[in-house]
C-alpha cells in the first residue's frame, strides 16, 4: 500500500468508528434514494454522515455528535441554523398559507432588493439559483439577440445542460446525459485573461459574459478584483450584457454582494441560497430595459422571452428572504460584515500556521467568511491548485469530520456565518492540529 492508501484506510476507518449509525442510514437509504442521498454533492466516501438538526453554528448527526458547522446546508445559512428571525418569519408564513396568486410580499420582497442590491432596476423571483441562472441567460440572449455566453474554466453556475461545462479548470463536460448541442454556445475563458476576453468580444456576437464574483467553485482566486473592472469596461464596449452570478457572493461579501464588493454594477445579477437564508428562493434582478423582455403585458416593445415557476412567490421563502434582508443590511451598517471577514482570516491564518508546525505547507484564500484551502506552497495559483493534492484534501477534511467539523469533502470550502464565535474558530483550528497529530500526511504528500 502506498502512503496515500495508508492514509485513506486510516481516516476510514476513524471515520467507520465514529459513525456507526450513519453508515445503517446509508444503508437503508441506498434503498430508497439514489445512491442514498438527495444530489451529487450530498455524497462523500466512504458514506456520508446523516443529520438531525442543529442550532446556531452547529449540528448533530445521527450519532450523537456535535459538530462545528461550516457547511451550512450548502451556504445558505449566513444567520446559523433556526435563526430566531427566520423562525419568526417561517411561523408566519405558514399561517399565512404557502401559495397565494401575486400576492403583496412579492413586491415588498422587491423593493426591500431594490434597496440593497446595486443595479436591481427590476427583479423577477424563481426557485433556485440553478433557475436564476437559466433565466438571467435567456433574457440577455432575448435583449442582445446573441447566442454566444462566456463563461470563466472553474466556475459552478447550477446543474443546468449549458453550464456543466468546465467545472474542472478544462472545457470538459460533467457527467454524462448532456447533449453535446448544449455547450456549442458557451465560450470558455481563463479567468483574468483580459487578453482572451478582448478577442471573444471582438467576434461581436457574444450576448453575455457570467461571472460569479467570488470565482468560488475554482477556489477564490479573485486577484486584486481589477479584472472585474475591466470585465465591466470591455463588455459595455462590446454591447454584450454582465451577469453575476451572485449565489455565493451575494449578501455574504457585503449586504450588497459582490457588486458592492467589488465596486462594479453588473447589468443582471442572480441570487440564491443565502438570499433567504434556507428557504428555497432565488432572483434575478437588473436593468429595467433588459428585465423587460420578460414582461407578459406587452407593455415592452422589444423581444418576449418566457419565464415562469409555480413556486416562484411562496410565502414562507419571501418571508424569509425579507427577514434575512433586513439583517443583513442591519449588520452591514454595525460591522457585522467585518466581523466574519476577521474570523475568516483568523481561520485561514490558524490553519496555515498548524500545518507548518507539523512541517506542511498550506495555502488558504479567504475571500468574505469563506475560506478555502490548499495543501500547496506560497508559490499557489489556480492551476497548480486545482490539481495538486487534491485527494491528499478531501481526506483532511474528512478527518476534520472525525473531530468535529463539518466540511463537505469535495467541495473543501469552509463557510462561516455571522453566528461562529472566535471561540468555534479555535475549536476549528485545534481539530485540524489534532488531526495532523492523528494521521500521516506529511507521508502521503505530492512535493
Ligand atoms: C455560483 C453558483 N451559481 C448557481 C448555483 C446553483 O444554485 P442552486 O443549487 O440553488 O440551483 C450555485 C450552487 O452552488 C452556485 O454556487
Amino acid at each position: 500500500m502506498s502512503a496515500l492508501q495508508l492514509l485513506e484506510a486510516a481516516i476510514h476507518a476513524a471515520w467507520r468508528e465514529r459513525t456507526p449509525q450513519s453508515a445503517a442510514w446509508h444503508e437503508r437509504a441506498q434503498a430508497a434514494l439514489v445512491g442514498g442521498v438527495s444530489g451529487t454533492v450530498r455524497f462523500f466516501q466512504p458514506y456520508p454522515a446523516y443529520f438531525e438538526g442543529g442550532q446556531g453554528a452547529h449540528v448533530t448527526d445521527i450519532d450523537g455528535h456535535d459538530y462545528i458547522d461550516c457547511f451550512l446546508c450548502g451556504a445558505c445559512l449566513l444567520l446559523g441554523h433556526r435563526a430566531p428571525a427566520l423562525m419568526d418569519a417561517i411561523a408566519e408564513g405558514a399561517e399565512r398559507g404557502s401559495l397565494i396568486l401575486n400576492p403583496r410580499h412579492s413586491t415588498e420582497t422587491a423593493e426591500m432588493l431594490q434597496g440593497i442590491v446595486p443595479g436591481a432596476e427590476r427583479v423577477r423571483f424563481l426557485n433556485s439559483g440553478t433557475e436564476a441562472v437559466m433565466s438571467a441567460l435567456r433574457f440577455a440572449r432575448a435583449f442582445t439577440g446573441r447566442a454566444k455566453i462566456i463563461k470563466f474554466l472553474g466556475t459552478y453556475h447550477g446543474m443546468e445542460d449549458q453550464m456543466l461545462v468546465g467545472l474542472d479548470g478544462r472545457a470538459n463536460v460533467l457527467g454524462a446525459g448532456i447533449p453535446p448541442g448544449a455547450v456549442e454556445d458557451i465560450i470558455m475563458l481563463r479567468f483574468g485573461d483580459e487578453e482572451a476576453l478582448r478577442v471573444a468580444l471582438a467576434a461581436g456576437d457574444v450576448a453575455a459574459v457570467l461571472m460569479d464574483p467570488s470565482m468560488h467553485h475554482g477556489g477564490l482566486w479573485v486577484g486584486d478584483g481589477s479584472f472585474h473592472h475591466s470585465v465591466r469596461e470591455m463588455t459595455r464596449k462590446a454591447g454584450t450584457l454582465l451577469i453575476f452570478d451572485e449565489v455565493i457572493a451575494g449578501f455574504r461579501l457585503a449586504a450588497g454582494g459582490g457588486q458592492h464588493h467589488f465596486g462594479v454594477t453588473a447589468d443582471l445579477a442572480i441570487f440564491g441560497k443565502a438570499f433567504s437564508a434556507g428557504e428555497k428562493l432565488g432572483a434575478v434582478t437588473g436593468r429595467a430595459d433588459v428585465m423587460g423582455v420578460a414582461d407578459p403585458s406587452g407593455r415592452s416593445k422589444g423581444p418576449f422571452a418566457f419565464q415562469s415557476g409555480t413556486g416562484n412567490d411562496t410565502t414562507v421563502a419571501q418571508l424569509c428572504a425579507q427577514a434575512a434582508m433586513r439583517d443583513y443590511a442591519q449588520r452591514q451598517a454595525d460591522g457585522g460584515y467585518d466581523k466574519i471577514a476577521a474570523l475568516a482570516r483568523r481561520l485561514g491564518d490558524g490553519l496555515v500556521a498548524t500545518f507548518a508546525a507539523h512541517g506542511l505547507a498550506l495555502h488558504a484564500n479567504t475571500l468574505g467568511p469563506i475560506v478555502r484551502i490548499f495543501m500547496i506552497d506560497g508559490a499557489a495559483d489556480y492551476d497548480r491548485a486545482s490539481i495538486t493534492n487534491r485527494k491528499q484534501l478531501n481526506l483532511f477534511h474528512l478527518a476534520l469530520l472525525t473531530e468535529g467539523v463539518l466540511t463537505i469533502p469535495g467541495s473543501n470550502d469552509f463557510f462561516l456565518s455571522f453566528v461562529h464565535s472566535e471561540a468555534d474558530i479555535d475549536a476549528i483550528i485545534a481539530a485540524a492540529a489534532r488531526v495532523l497529530r492523528r494521521f500521516d500526511f506529511a507521508s502521503a504528500g505530492e512535493p
